[in-house]
């Protein structure tokens, strides 16, 4: 996928160890094979994004493969729509998802992530996709390159995900629904309050072709309790109570809930 420099817009070029643009931005690449490029003016935090503990967690739980099924209709349904071209992956985490479904399809994969832990944890492992930290307020790649755009558990940028979507390319968004993990936030919360969730949004610039509901149990036991936990956005609301409970939880029977929307291009 082509790159372009986060500073003055120019495509950016391989080098040996870098990337850089005709301006003579440069940009490194990383023992581990990331690229930063992020620059300090996007940045709104020392290290933006999801920490490195909720990194590993991520990587623990979804490895032991308890959220198979999710990764499996993104395959079913990509292949369903025959897409086609270059994939990218925006708010990427550890590349779970995504490398999955690049290696299915059989197409090229490109994920970014506004937190360096993610994308050195995905760069680590997934050797064949090509992985950077940048914002997704400002995607630095070029326009009209993406076959398939995905955001999964991640966040929406409307204007942004248009110009970089191909003209007759899709985008995926997975949303957790309001029963997503009913089974954790009854043991965290002192009491559930009902929020209503907005699972099948209206995006300008995109039509929604289909809204596929994807919904599934599942048991977890020992440290995966706390990874489960530990990867979601709970971690920072728990309180003291909400912790104990939780600490003296060995296994929890829990329900996935989560909505795949496809969108094309308008
Ligand atoms: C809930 S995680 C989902 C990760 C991955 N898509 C998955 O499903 O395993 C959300 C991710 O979005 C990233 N993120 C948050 N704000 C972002 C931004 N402005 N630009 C790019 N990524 C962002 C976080 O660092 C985190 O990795
Ligand atoms: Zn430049």
């Amino acid at each position: 996928m082509q790159l372009v420099c986060p500073v003055c817009g120019e495509n950016l070029t391989r080098q040996e160890r870098s990337f850089a643009c005709p301006n003579k931005h440069s940009f490194d690449i990383a023992r581990q094979g990331y690229v930063n490029l992020l620059t300090v003016q996007q940045k709104h935090s020392l290290a933006p994004g999801d920490t490195r503990e909720q990194v590993l967690s991520r990587r623990a739980f979804l490895e032991a493969g308890f959220y198979a099924p999710i990764a499996q209709m993104l395959i079913d349904t990509a292949k369903k729509y025959g897409v086609t071209g270059e994939i990218l992956d925006i708010g990427c985490g550890e590349g779970y998802y995504s490398s999955r479904l690049a290696e299915a399809l059989g197409l090229p994969l490109t994920g970014l992530d506004i937190s360096k832990e993610a994308v050195r944890c995905a760069a680590a492992k997934y050797k064949d996709a090509q992985w950077f930290c940048a914002t997704a307020a400002h995607i630095p790649v070029a326009d009209a390159s993406a076959g398939l755009l995905t955001s999964l558990f991640a966040l929406t940028l409307p204007e942004e995900f248009h110009r970089v979507l191909a003209p007759d390319g899709l985008y995926f968004q997975v949303l957790a629904a309001e029963d997503h993990l009913l089974g954790l936030k009854s043991i965290i919360y002192d009491e559930l309050h009902h929020k209503e969730k907005d699972t099948v949004p209206e995006i300008p610039g995109f039509e929604r072709l289909e809204s596929i509901p994807i919904r599934f149990a599942f048991q977890v036991e020992g440290e995966q309790v706390q990874n489960l936990f530990s990867m979601t956005p709970h971690v920072f609301r728990i309180g003291k109570s909400g912790a104990e409970r939780l600490a003296k939880t060995k296994t929890l029977s829990d329900t996935a809930s989560c909505v795949l929307n496809v969108f094309r291009r308008v």
